[in-house]
């Protein structure tokens, strides 16, 4: 049986963190996976995540199963830090899963379980797992116009063009903030075009959150998905806790399907419920209850929110710097995107050739369609990363 398989494509984020791993170079400079790193390159526990675990460790008394959903507070919590006051909570069906990739592949999975009919149409570009899963599921697939690359700013004419084709009833994949890889997101009155767009077409919204509070704010993040759970009939929310929570390995995260007629919820939940089974039964919960316990305790969560507003400033601080470095290097505002755009990411707009004489010639690893992770950078780096950017002719 073995010998049937094929050898599989290498995931292009993931193999370039143990190329990263392999060079020796000593002033390598690592902006590839997605990971929050401080200014020593380290990926810090949160002072309210650490103080959790010590919490969840003293007073735990069991680790029997939870229920299929996970644990009903994480929802509730959750819910609460996502969605807010945008849509009562007996409209909003809910299960954990692993991480915001367990609640993506989910959510891809009851689409096709639900409309086997419906097309998923996602951004072009965005985060290459995506398309890897919905082709894996054997989903059929559009993209919309997104980036703009003259401008590395949003093409939104295209986007609504593209989108204007959107039948009743497909799926619309959106990044609710901090677009990966692009880091260009929509304004608020973008954000109205395309809702109204997507409302007169018939169309479900699929909200991956991953970086809720990266970008401009907790509050301001969620901005976009509130409006988008408030408006639509339907629409399904993958929300992560890897970032914002620092946990990526415990793989946390939430599969939210929100509905305007609330008496479809329980047949709606218990088909979610159904899908964890199926695929991994019971949800991780540990890193569910260090979230949980976090957001339902006002002094965790202060802290916990102090500590991620130092996370956000300390990336726009290193936008603003590269911008700057750019300007002063390239004599132009060609590079002003850098410190508009939101979230861990920005595309730079370089070749792949480019993007690989950076990488041979001077050490800096970025994703091969020149998306830099900004906190990989810190004040030192960033005159390194400007001058190999224009000595490469970016
Ligand atoms: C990324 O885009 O780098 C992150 O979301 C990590 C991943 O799993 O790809």
């Amino acid at each position: 049986m073995f010998d049937r398989l094929r050898e599989q494509p290498a995931d292009k984020i993931l193999s370039l963190m143990s190329a990263f791993r392999a060079d020796t170079r000593a002033d390598k400079i690592d902006l590839g996976v997605g990971v929050y790193k401080d200014a020593t390159g380290n990926t810090p526990v949160m002072r309210a995540v650490r103080e959790a675990e010590r919490r969840l460790v003293d007073a735990q008394t069991t680790k029997a199963y939870t229920g299929l959903a996970g644990d009903p507070a994480f929802a509730d919590a959750m819910i609460a830090l996502v969605l807010a006051d945008a849509v009562p909570r007996a409209q909003v069906a809910a299960v954990a899963t692993p991480g915001g990739t367990g609640a993506l592949r989910q959510a891809f999975e009851l689409v096709r379980m639900a409309n086997p009919a419906a097309k998923i149409w996602a951004s072009d570009p965005t985060w290459p797992n995506h398309l890897s899963i919905i082709r894996y599921l054997g989903i059929e697939m559009e993209s919309y116009r997104y980036f703009d690359e003259a401008t590395r700013g949003l093409d939104l004419d295209g986007m609504l063009a593209d989108l204007a084709r959107v039948s009743a009833g497909d799926v619309v994949l959106l990044h609710g903030c901090c677009h990966n890889p692009t880091g260009v997101n929509p304004t608020a009155d973008d954000w109205t075009q395309i809702i109204a767009l997507l409302l007169e077409r018939g169309a479900v919204p699929m909200v991956d959150l991953a970086y809720q509070g990266f970008g401009d704010g907790l509050e301001e993040d969620a901005a976009a998905t509130r409006a988008i759970a408030a408006a639509f009939p339907e629409c399904l929310i993958a929300a992560s806790c890897s970032k914002n929570f620092g946990i990526y390995r415990e793989r946390t995260g939430i599969l939210m399907a929100v509905m305007q007629d609330a008496a479809r919820r329980d047949v709606v939940q218990g088909n979610l419920a159904y899908l964890n089974r199926q695929n991994y039964s019971i949800p991780p919960d540990h890193g569910a209850r260090i979230v949980t316990t976090i957001l339902t305790d006002p002094e965790l969560r202060a802290e916990w929110e102090a500590e991620l507003e130092e996370i956000r400033n300390s990336m726009l601080a290193l936008r603003a710097q590269l911008a700057d470095e750019l300007k002063r290097l390239t004599n132009s505002d060609r590079f002003a995107f850098v410190s508009e755009h939101r979230g861990m990411f920005s595309r730079l707009g370089a070749s792949p050739e480019q993007v690989a004489a950076l990488r041979e010639g001077h050490g800096i690893y970025m994703v091969g369609d020149s998306r830099i992770n900004i906190a990989g950078l810190n004040q030192d780096t960033v005159p390194v990363l400007a001058r190999a950017i224009v000595g490469e002719g970016v």
